[in-house]
Order: structure tokens, then C-alpha cells, then sequence
């Protein structure tokens, strides 16, 4: 070989062997690249789930509208009760939305283009007025008798309703299922909800998911509520309604004796005020511990309540899930709950002042 040949050799050689350490390198600043970034993306997405939760503060729910029977909503929310909510301080909706009844029985389930179009107008609304939107699925009862057999249904609803919102901002948030209940044990829910929210994820990678606990929603479920711990992006929620004889007092629905219950207060003594902060804390502890925002997604004194009561209880609850930096949403606007009287066109301003304290100079 010529000396000419095997200096190109060498030189070729050595040029291979410092390319590689180069490689070498940029693989080692790449490696680390990653790790660093990937630990950004998970500081930034659970920090994303407090400051989503954040975002939802006040809200309040269009409660007995869109999820009642088809065609038998006890009111229409139209833009001007948007603009009411959003004048009153509120920085959020929750729209409780009866998918199930507009979701074919066969595969693939296909949900109505019309009922689409129905909750995109009120949806965009909202959004327009700088309100925050929490959809979910509402009164889904045939999945609370038959959770098996409504298995891939549900699922179908949720992968059709993510595909349609995948393009929305983050302002518009899922909730996979209101109040789990019935067959659908905190077990079998724990699997649902994992399996549902992946479907989600598939379009919607990075939106705000909000879940709650088997049974009805409540703190005694948190015990058994199982979210998957590498999605940081969620959000726990609970509802409150204790005591029930006090906020479900003649509500048919909820008991057949609800009747007896009749004339119960809330006067806010030191034992009613010790119980509910019990419970609030016992949410705040398992927050804590799981890392994860709370959002309080209804709670609210049925009407047949005395107003003094409801307004005391509600200022307590609300001020009690603030003091734990819980956001939250009363239940409801504009029917049997309503902080809204339609008839009159006017809020009722005790529930309002019990909501919105600052918002009305208290
Ligand atoms: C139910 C409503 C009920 C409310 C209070 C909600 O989760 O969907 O129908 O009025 O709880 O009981």
C-alpha cells in the first residue's frame, strides 16, 4: 500500500474514532436532553391539572337542562343566562349532558350531528364569554344497571364526544362520568375510567380530565378510587350534599320519606360546622397524597329548605373548599337548587351572596 494510501487510511481512521466520540457526546447531551425534558413535561403537566383546576374557581351548574329525558329539559340555558353568569363573578359552567339518549344501541354508537350541534352552541358560548366549560356524562343509567353489557357503548360515546372537542382550547373540560352508582362498583369504575380516559387521550392528549369516586360521587369513595398514576393531567372532583337530610328535604327523587324530612336547618353550630370540615379535610388528605386538584363539581340545598339555612350552608361549604384550594361549581342555576330565579329574571340574592362574597362588596 502506498505511504499515500496509508496516511488516508489512518487519517480516515482517526477521523472515524473522533466522529464517534463526537456521536458519543451528542448521544450523551441528547440522553440528558430527554431526561431533562422529560422532567419538565411532567412538572409542567401536573402543575397544568392545579392551574386547569385553578381556572375552573366559581362555576355553577346548568343543572336539569341537558341532562333531563330528551325533549323534557326543565329550562333552555340561552346566551343571556350566560351573560348573567359571567356578570355575576362566575368563572365557570358545568353543562351535565345526557349523551346516552343520543347515542345509537348499536356499534358503533354514533352520537346525533344535531345534539352535537345543540351543546356546540351552548359550549361556545360560554367560551366566547371567557367562561370555562366542564362537559360530562350525565345520568348514563343504563351503564349504572348494566355496566358490562354498556361497556364498549360508553366507551364509544366518550371516543366520539373527545374526536368532536379535539380541536377546542383548554378552556373546555371533560368529566368522564357523573356519580358513578349502582352496579358500576368502585372496582369496576376504577377499570372504566382508566379504559375511558385512554380513549380520550388518543385526541386529546393534553386536555384537563376531571374524575370522580363510586359511589354517587361522595368522600367516602375517595377511599377506594384508583386513578392512573402516570396521567398528571387529571382532576379529582367530589360532590357534597351532607347532611342529606338538611339539603335533600323533599326531594321525591332522592328518598320516598324525603317528605319527613321536611323543616330540617342548618343553623351552623359548632358539631354541623365540625362534620363538614371533616369530611373537607378528609378530601384535602387524599389530594395531598395523591397529588391532585380538586375541583367541588355540585353541592346546593333543595328549595323546600329554609333560605336562611341554604344561604348559610352554602356560604360554609363554599368558603370551606376555597380554604383548601378547591375549585367548585353550585348545583345548580336555574331550577329546584337555582341560585337564579327565571320567573322573577333575578339572582336569589342570598344564595348569590353566599356564592359570590366578594363579587357582591361582602
Ligand atoms: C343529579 C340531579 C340532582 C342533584 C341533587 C345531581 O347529580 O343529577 O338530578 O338534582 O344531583 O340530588
Amino acid at each position: 500500500m502506498k505511504a499515500e494510501s496509508r496516511d488516508s487510511v489512518r487519517k480516515s481512521q482517526s477521523m472515524r474514532s473522533r466522529s464517534g466520540v463526537v456521536a458519543a457526546a451528542l448521544q450523551t447531551v441528547a440522553f440528558f436532553g430527554l431526561v431533562l425534558m422529560a422532567i419538565h413535561a411532567f412538572a409542567a403537566t401536573e402543575n397544568d391539572a392545579f392551574e386547569r383546576c385553578a381556572r375552573l374557581g366559581r362555576g355553577i351548574n346548568l343543572g336539569n337542562a341537558m341532562e333531563m329525558p330528551r325533549g323534557r329539559p326543565l329550562w333552555e340555558p340561552q346566551p343571556e343566562h350566560l351573560d348573567l353568569i359571567k356578570a355575576a363573578g362566575f368563572n365557570s359552567i358545568r353543562i351535565p349532558i345526557r349523551w346516552s339518549e343520543y347515542a345509537a344501541t348499536d356499534a358503533p354508537f354514533a352520537i346525533d350531528p344535531a345534539w352535537f350541534t345543540g351543546v356546540d352552541t351552548l359550549v361556545n358560548a360560554a367560551l366566547d364569554r371567557k367562561l370555562a366549560v366542564v362537559i360530562n356524562v350525565h345520568h348514563f343509567n343504563e351503564l349504572m344497571a348494566d355496566p358490562v353489557g354498556q361497556h364498549q357503548r360508553f366507551l364509544a360515546i366518550w371516543n366520539g364526544i373527545a374526536e368532536h372537542y379535539r380541536e377546542f382550547g383548554p378552556d373546555l373540560f371533560f368529566e368522564l362520568l357523573n356519580e358513578p352508582h349502582g352496579k358500576l362498583r368502585p372496582q369496576l369504575w376504577n377499570e372504566l375510567l382508566s379504559e375511558s380516559l385512554a380513549v380520550v387521550r388518543r385526541s386529546n392528549p393534553n386536555r384537563a380530565v376531571i374524575v370522580g369516586t363510586a359511589p354517587w360521587g361522595g368522600v367516602r369513595g375517595l377511599k377506594d378510587l384508583v386513578m392512573p398514576e402516570g396521567d398528571r393531567n387529571l382532576i379529582l372532583t367530589v360532590h357534597y350534599y351532607e347532611p342529606y337530610h338538611f339539603t335533600h328535604q323533599g326531594a321525591s327523587w332522592a328518598n320516598k320519606g324525603a317528605d319527613a324530612w321536611l323543616g330540617t336547618t342548618w343553623d351552623g353550630t359548632r358539631n354541623e360546622q365540625r362534620a363538614i370540615r371533616a369530611d373537607f379535610d378528609q378530601v384535602a388528605a387524599w389530594a395531598k397524597e395523591h397529588r391532585r386538584p380538586v375541583y367541588l363539581g355540585e353541592f346546593g340545598a333543595y328549595n323546600k329548605a329554609d333560605m336562611e339555612s341554604r344561604a348559610r350552608w352554602t356560604d360554609f361549604v363554599a368558603r370551606e373548599a376555597e380554604k383548601r384550594g378547591m375549585s367548585w361549581a353550585y348545583w345548580e342555576a336555574c331550577s329546584g337548587y337555582g341560585a337564579y330565579d327565571p320567573k322573577a329574571g333575578a339572582w336569589r340574592e342570598p344564595l348569590l351572596r353566599a356564592l359570590m362574597p366578594s363579587a357582591t362588596g361582602r
